[in-house]
């Protein structure tokens, strides 16, 4: 019997840049997927969750079918492949991540797969465990994602953000200073990643940048930018602008400037808002009251349409922001 323990992220600022060669700032949450797995001597897959009523045996290497199986089963196809494990395997899989809400439950629940199996692999870097990961999701699964998730939850850290170079996936973990709270809330808006809005977007990005001549859409020129045709030049401009602000938020961070990296988070809802067009009106209003009732800075997080947002609020105040928002809003829950 092998085991893994995997956290899920929140991402604090650099949203839909992963794959246009932006630097990101996910930080891991404190809530984790758990997963136990051994060798069954069956010809199939038996894959059990504590959060999911039905038990799911599959035929070894069956395709993705839509299932909440899919991610544990993506990543044992991979594990066979790679001859990290042979045969059929019983897997339990227990998560506290919680799912369809911009917290990387997927990713968590790959990533911990390929641990508990690769247990017995000496040598291996958790980053080759993240790459692992992401072509099981974008194969397996189908999601064309880029490697934020997969490295954050792979080598992220309590207690602190990941600044991830998605060009090279070099990457710095950045404590959070003392007194900082990021706090994550529950939106109570449910969305779904592989739903064809989130391969929309990436078809837009490659587009835009394709027309301004450039490898990566973070590269491109505002100026050029601005001349893209209908939403090109909206979707340009934000991760253009997203690419700036996230090593500007990662520079604050590091020099404890609590009041820029709010303004940056604010900016970027905007941006997300106005430009890159993945939030809601419902979410507009939580994500105002939340700066309203004396957060630095609040944002969308993750793919958006729903989910989750991110608030930076100084520690002693956080209990009363909270119960405040709470109160306009009691459809929401705080997750940290
Ligand atoms: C999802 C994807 C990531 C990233 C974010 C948006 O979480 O899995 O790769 O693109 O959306 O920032």
């Amino acid at each position: 019997m092998t085991r893994a323990r995997v956290p899920g992220r929140v991402n604090l600022i650099g949203e839909w840049i992963d794959f246009n060669g932006g630097t990101v700032l996910p930080m891991a949450l404190p809530q984790c997927v758990d997963l136990e797995m051994c060798t069954n001597g069956r010809g199939y897959d038996r894959v059990k969750s504590a959060e999911f009523p039905d038990t799911a045996d599959f035929a070894i290497d069956a395709p993705a079918s839509g299932h909440w199986s899919d991610y544990v089963r993506g990543g044992l196809h991979y594990a066979r492949r790679r001859g990290w494990i042979s045969g059929g395997q019983d897997v339990m899989l227990s998560s506290a991540v919680p799912v369809g809400a911009g917290l990387s439950s997927s990713a968590a629940t790959i990533v911990a797969t390929l641990k508990a199996a690769s247990a017995h692999v000496p040598g291996l870097d958790p980053a080759e465990i993240a790459f692992a990961a992401k072509s099981v999701e974008n194969d397996f699964i189908g999601v064309p994602c880029g490697i934020m998730d997969q490295m954050a939850v792979a080598v992220g850290t309590a207690g602190h953000a990941l600044a991830l170079d998605t060009r090279d996936c070099s990457y710095q973990l950045i404590p959070v200073p003392a007194g900082w709270t990021f706090a994550v809330i529950h939106s109570g808006i449910a969305r779904a990643l592989a739903d064809g809005r989130y391969k929309a977007r990436r078809e837009e990005c490659l587009k835009a940048a394709e027309a301004l001549g450039v490898a990566h859409l973070c590269d491109g020129d505002p100026g050029l930018a601005e001349a893209l045709p209908g939403p090109l030049a909206r979707r340009a401009r934000h991760v253009v602008s997203e690419g700036r602000r996230a090593l500007d938020a990662a520079a604050a961070l590091r020099s404890g400037d609590f009041l820029a990296f709010g303004a940056l988070m604010n900016a970027s809802h905007a941006s997300l808002r106005e430009d890159f067009e993945v939030s809601v009106p419902e979410m507009d209003a939580m994500v105002r009251d939340a700066v309203d009732l004396g957060a630095a800075g609040a944002r969308i997080t993750g793919a958006g349409f729903g989910g989750c947002f991110v608030c930076l609020i100084e520690a002693p105040l956080a209990d009363a922001w909270w119960r405040g928002l709470h109160s306009r809003h009691p459809g929401t829950s705080r997750i940290a």
